[in-house]
């Protein structure tokens, strides 16, 4: 009997013919004008397959969402040109493929935006900023600036904008970025939103920002093709919640209420170091649609086979094995070893060393 994991599924308007999505990751190999280049080019379609969901890397919605080293973005009419030629070539090979659409807020730098930080609050991440992704050239975290209510406004329709310019580029859908640390997940956190206004308090004002983004991605692009990315257990860039289970079950809640064909909801799990009481479980309950999920199935994907055994409607999203393996989904599908990720290479600005140079099992076995 075929495996669950290598079986069809209906996930808005496409029909995948298994459920091997690649997860989205950044890479830091665009133009530095945030072009996508020919190499990127190449690294998705050596991860495309016929029926297989790639979701691209995070893409800015505007000039002002900020950016790290050579990420790509989606707001010019040179960048939709140039995706349009990844759209294509993933097309050609019978896949699909998400853009993942961003906005930094306070993981930005002010020298990359060419003013200040924003985000929900004037919180700073504590620590040391991230040298190998953003490229900083200060050893603190700047203070951000909070966004105001029409500032608010704008950047919800920068996303609806992003999001029909995706389509115009050939996606076939659209994947909110609201996990992570951005800005979406600093609005939904306690840790990082201190506002008394509609945008803050309670979870409901928490998710405001996230909701409202999505009504507006809904009603330019519909609901079959957005989807979005929440990390409910997320300590990554200093995101906490005073309630995680209750804040994530209202978002999950309303989207399940207000945008019940939304294509996907895209879940993080909690990582294997972190309390093992904190699954998904409660957000299953109540999301009845297709849900992508990731998270540690890189070390180990026996766990793809078992949880699209136990869990119908349910795609795993891979980061690090599926970097270091264009061809993962024939390696797990044939149990075929895989080759190992190099960390140094997973942000080296530009290079295709790390990046479209990964042997597929047929190479190595001829070599
Ligand atoms: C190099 C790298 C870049 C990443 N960039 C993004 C990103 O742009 N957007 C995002 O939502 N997650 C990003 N992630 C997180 C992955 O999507 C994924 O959730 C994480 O790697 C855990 O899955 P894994 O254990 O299969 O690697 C990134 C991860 C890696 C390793």
């Amino acid at each position: 009997m075929t495996a669950a994991l290598f079986t069809p599924v209906q996930v808005g308007n496409m029909t995948l013919q298994h459920r091997v999505a690649l997860a989205p990751m950044s890479r830091n190999r665009a133009s530095v004008h945030g072009d996508p280049t020919d190499i990127m080019v190449k690294y998705y379609k050596q991860r495309a397959t016929k029926g297989g969901l790639l979701i691209s890397e995070a893409v800015s919605i505007s000039a002002t969402a900020g950016a790290y080293v050579q990420t790509p973005g989606l707001f010019k009419d040179t960048q939709v040109q140039k995706w349009k030629k990844v759209t294509e070539t993933v097309h050609q090979q019978g896949g699909y493929i998400y853009c993942q659409l961003w906005h930094l807020g306070r993981t930005s730098t002010s020298a990359l935006m060419g003013s200040q930080i924003v985000s929900a609050s004037d919180i700073p991440i504590k620590g040391v900023p991230i040298q190998d992704i953003g490229g900083y050239t200060t050893d603190v975290y700047e203070t951000p600036r909070p966004l105001t209510q029409p500032e608010i406004k704008t950047i919800v329709a920068d996303f609806a904008q992003a999001a029909e310019n995706a389509m115009a580029a050939g996606f076939d859908g659209v994947e909110i970025h609201g996990a992570n640390g951005f800005l979406v997940d600093q609005f939904i956190n306690s840790s990082s939103n201190n506002r008394t206004d509609d945008y803050g308090g309670s979870s409901a004002n928490r998710a405001r920002f996230a909701l409202e983004i999505t009504d507006a991605v809904v009603s330019r692009i519909g609901e079959e093709k957005t989807a979005i990315r929440l990390s409910p257990y997320g300590e990554f860039q200093d995101m906490n919640d005073d309630d995680r289970v209750g804040t994530f079950s209202y978002v999950t809640q309303q989207l399940q209420n207000k945008h019940p064909k939304l294509a996907y909801v895209h879940l993080v799990e909690a990582r294997l170091d972190q309390d093992r009481s904190q699954t998904l479980a409660p957000f299953r309950a109540i999301w009845q649609g297709p849900m992508v999920v990731a998270g540690n199935y890189s070390e180990d994907y026996k766990e793809a086979y078992a949880q699209t055994e136990k869990h119908a409607n349910t795609i795993i999203a891979i980061g690090r094995a599926f970097l270091a393996n264009p061809d993962l989904v024939e390696r797990i599908r044939n149990h075929w070893p895989l080759n190992k990720y190099d960390r140094d290479t997973f942000y080296a600005i530009g290079t295709l060393k790390g990046y479209a140079d990964y042997p597929t099992y047929q190479q190595t076995m001829q070599a």
